[in-house]
């Protein structure tokens, strides 16, 4: 029998309605993510169903949450939200692993290529993402139309 290994300091899981309260209370304490009407528990809850197993969460031994992302797609393009890991957990890979899941997820779906928004004044959220290989599109400027 194969002895069993150490227990990881952390684990990663689709994120599941169940974890929209405690992700939603995460994000609103986290500089750098915006949260809008389109992030209460029935708004999400929808998002979810829509982009079923794309979006994931991380937790600690204790199962503290330290890390969530939004995943969905529009058939075309695929889209990350609110991507954040707990200041503590930070610089650990966390981030880049929440990211990879996703993407995988979206290759297997065959969507070509992959959106992220971030605030204009994100350093630290442009330097992860650059530092991963994403460019800025120079060349666009996101509009917006209340419905
Ligand atoms: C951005 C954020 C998610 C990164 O999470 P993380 O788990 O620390 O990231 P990782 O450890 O996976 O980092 C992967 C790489 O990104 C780069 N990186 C991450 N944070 C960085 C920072 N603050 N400054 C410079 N480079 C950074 C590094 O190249 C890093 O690789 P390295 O550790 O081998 O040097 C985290 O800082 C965060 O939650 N910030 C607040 C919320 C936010 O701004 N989200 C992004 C907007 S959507």
């Amino acid at each position: 029998m194969r002895k069993a290994g150490p227990i990881p300091d952390y684990r990663f899981q689709p994120m599941e309605k169940g974890d929209l309260p405690e992700v939603i209370q995460f994000w609103q304490r986290m500089e750098g993510i915006g949260l809008s009407e389109s992030d209460s528990y029935s708004a999400l809850s929808f998002y979810l169903q829509r982009n079923p197993g794309l979006s994931w969460v991380a937790r600690n031994r204790d199962r503290d949450l330290i890390g969530a992302v939004l995943c969905g797609h529009d058939g075309r393009r695929g889209y990350l939200h609110h991507l954040a890991v707990a200041p503590d957990w930070r610089r650990k890979g966390i981030g880049r692993a929440l990211v990879d899941r996703c993407l995988s997820s979206l290759r297997e779906l065959k969507i070509l290529k992959c959106n992220v928004f971030l605030f204009s004044h994100n350093p630290e959220g442009e330097a992860f993402w650059g530092g991963m290989g994403w460019k800025g599109r120079e060349d666009l400027v996101l509009m917006q139309r209340v419905l």
